[in-house]
């Protein structure tokens, strides 16, 4: 362990905060509930589920409703994000254009990919994106 992945001592709230975002998730179509949970630099935790619409196309997912939410609270430094769904049997990732819409702040990030009985399997940003796209492409950071 990284001392930088040893500071991640919310794991277990953080884990808790996604599942319960997921029960939040308005997913009339997919019928497909998702939670996210983002750990900001300073402590908090900021929450996102899915929330889809009757044009498909403009469905938000767990992560991007989190991080948009976390931003317009005034955060943009981000230790870690967890993330669940329904499904038992295997751990899920963030879809890909979740992962690029989280690289935009960095690509240290935890994630934590987690199962509805409470288990998780730690990775991270840059192992779901390697190679990415990133704002220091563009001059930025
Ligand atoms: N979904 C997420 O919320 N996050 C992902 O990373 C993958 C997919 C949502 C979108 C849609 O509401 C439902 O899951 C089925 O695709």
């Amino acid at each position: 362990m990284t001392g930088f992945r040893a500071k991640i001592n919310k794991v277990k709230e953080l884990v808790l905060k996604c599942m319960q975002a997921r029960d939040m998730a308005y997913c009339p179509y997919s019928h497909f509930p998702v939670g996210a949970a983002i750990l900001t630099a300073d402590g908090a935790i900021i929450t996102g589920c899915n929330v889809e619409n009757a044009s498909y196309g403009l469905t938000v997912c767990a992560e991007r409703t989190a991080i948009q939410r976390a931003v317009a609270e005034g955060h943009r430094q981000f230790s870690a994000i967890a993330v669940t769904c329904d499904i038992k049997d295997r751990f899920v990732g963030p879809c890909g254009a979740c992962r690029q819409v989280l690289m935009e702040f960095g690509s240290e990030w935890i994630v934590y990919l987690t199962k509805p009985d409470g288990s998780y399997k730690e990775t991270s940003l840059s192992e779901l994106l390697p190679l990415a796209f990133s704002p220091a492409h563009l001059g930025k950071n």
